[in-house]
């Protein structure tokens, strides 16, 4: 149901808080990805599972009684969840913590036909806002990337979430086997045209112990070298740029006003519960900030918060440089960067200016004031900008 006016209360002036809920089970796995995701063939009992977020959802709004200005139900595939399920996770949401009357509730949907028919039950479960996986607008090259949907199940899934969810989202893969810059910006320009407010724009990725990373290794994958995909990566901004959908985020681009608010929770350095197997937390408490992470193993997730109440596997207390270069990690992949106090404030110390000027120099980096932003092409080299600033 939609959550009611007692469950919610106006926009405050305390700092954002999100509640991530991961759901670890996928029709198939794609042979790229290294995500918490897992193939239960035999099906799964939703009615346990639901339960045992119920618990955990309760453990964490214990440790942390806040005002939620964002859910994220993330995962794997979230889009095959009950639209049951999601409802009384967003009725334990509002009952836990105070759920915002203006709180932004995304849910990630891979877009078969037998998902998109959960689509209106999700937006009357109080999902305003759908992050669509439509990785490519072809179907060879979905077929490559292991897709279990085609070009055609894709567009009408968007074509369908439009009509239901306020706000949409959708993920292409780029650099992928075979693709030129042309391809790309052809395939670019067509997405830029049916668009809503919002795209992520990922970089193919070979990650270790997927199948790519076997076929990459064993010289059976070809993927652009490393100066085509940074051509692809900057045609990719000045294409955005053009059509209003500017990048806010390394690979994250919006209308100006619609940011993921969810995902700025993270780069801005906000806490956030996460519940569900695999999830990650970062909770403040007595002035400490602590990360918290579950067991990844959805069936030991399970058994422990069936057993204990939360699925906790770890719980450590960051020290004050730790949570400092945490915020310079995240903040840096921002289009709006850091704020130099903010991170003296968190470390206990300044950013060596010598470096800053250093990188600055080298057209790496961007200070206006308080704020430190990496240039385009620093994002580009956001692991060494990082280690540079924080050694
Ligand atoms: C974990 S998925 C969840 C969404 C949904 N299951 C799907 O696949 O559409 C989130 C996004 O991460 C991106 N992703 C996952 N693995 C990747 C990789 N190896 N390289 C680049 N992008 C990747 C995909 O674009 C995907 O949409
Ligand atoms: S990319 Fe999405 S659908 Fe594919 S395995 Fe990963 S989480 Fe599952």
């Amino acid at each position: 149901m939609p959550k009611t006016a007692t469950q919610t209360r106006a926009l405050s002036d305390a700092e954002p808080f999100g509640v991530y809920v991961h759901w670890p089970f996928c029709a198939a796995k794609c042979p790229y990805c290294d995500f918490n995701s897992h193939v239960r063939h035999g099906g799964i009992d939703e009615d346990r599972f639901l339960a045992a977020y119920l618990k955990e959802l309760a453990h964490f709004a214990a440790l942390t009684p806040r005002t939620v200005t964002s859910v994220f139900f993330g995962g794997g595939t979230p889009s095959l969840m009950a639209p049951r399920v999601t409802d009384a996770i967003l009725d334990a949401i509002a009952t836990h913590w105070t759920l915002d009357a203006n709180a932004e509730i995304t849910l990630e949907a891979n877009p078969t036909s037998v998902e998109a028919e959960n689509f209106r039950g999700y937006a009357a479960a109080g999902v305003n806002r759908l992050s669509l996986g439509v990785q490519a607008l072809d179907d060879a090259s979905l077929k490559a990337l292991g897709r279990c949907h085609s070009a055609d199940e894709a567009l009408a899934a968007f074509a369908l979430a439009r009509d239901c969810f306020e706000r949409i989202s959708f993920d292409l893969i780029y650099a992928r086997e075979g693709q030129s810059l042309d391809g790309w910006t052809d395939e670019l320009t067509r997405a830029l045209g049916f668009a809503a407010d919002h795209l992520s724009l990922y970089q193919l990725t070979i990650e270790d112990g997927t199948p790519f990373a076997a076929l990459h290794e064993a010289g059976r994958l070809h993927v652009p070298a490393s100066e085509a995909a940074r051509a692809m990566y900057l045609a990719t901004q000045e294409l955005c740029e053009a059509a209003g959908l500017p990048a806010y985020e390394v690979s994250n681009h919006a209308v100006p006003g619609a940011e993921s608010r969810h995902n700025l929770v993270y780069w801005r350095g906000h806490d956030y519960a996460g519940i569900g197997a695999g999830a990650h937390a970062r909770i403040t408490t007595g002035g400490t900030k602590r990360a918290l992470s579950t067991l990844r193993l959805p069936e030991a997730w399970l058994a422990e918060v069936e057993a204990r109440g939360h699925g906790l596997a770890s719980d450590e207390p960051l020290s004050p440089r730790e949570s400092a270069e945490e915020y310079l990690l995240m903040a840096l992949r921002l289009a709006e960067g850091m704020g130099l106090s903010r991170f003296a404030a968190l470390a206990g110390t300044p950013l060596d200016e010598t470096r800053i000027d250093a990188l600055a120099a080298e057209g790496l980096l961007s200070r206006t004031g308080d704020r430190l932003t990496a240039t385009p092409t620093g994002r580009l080299v956001l692991e060494r900008l990082i280690l540079e600033l924080a050694a």
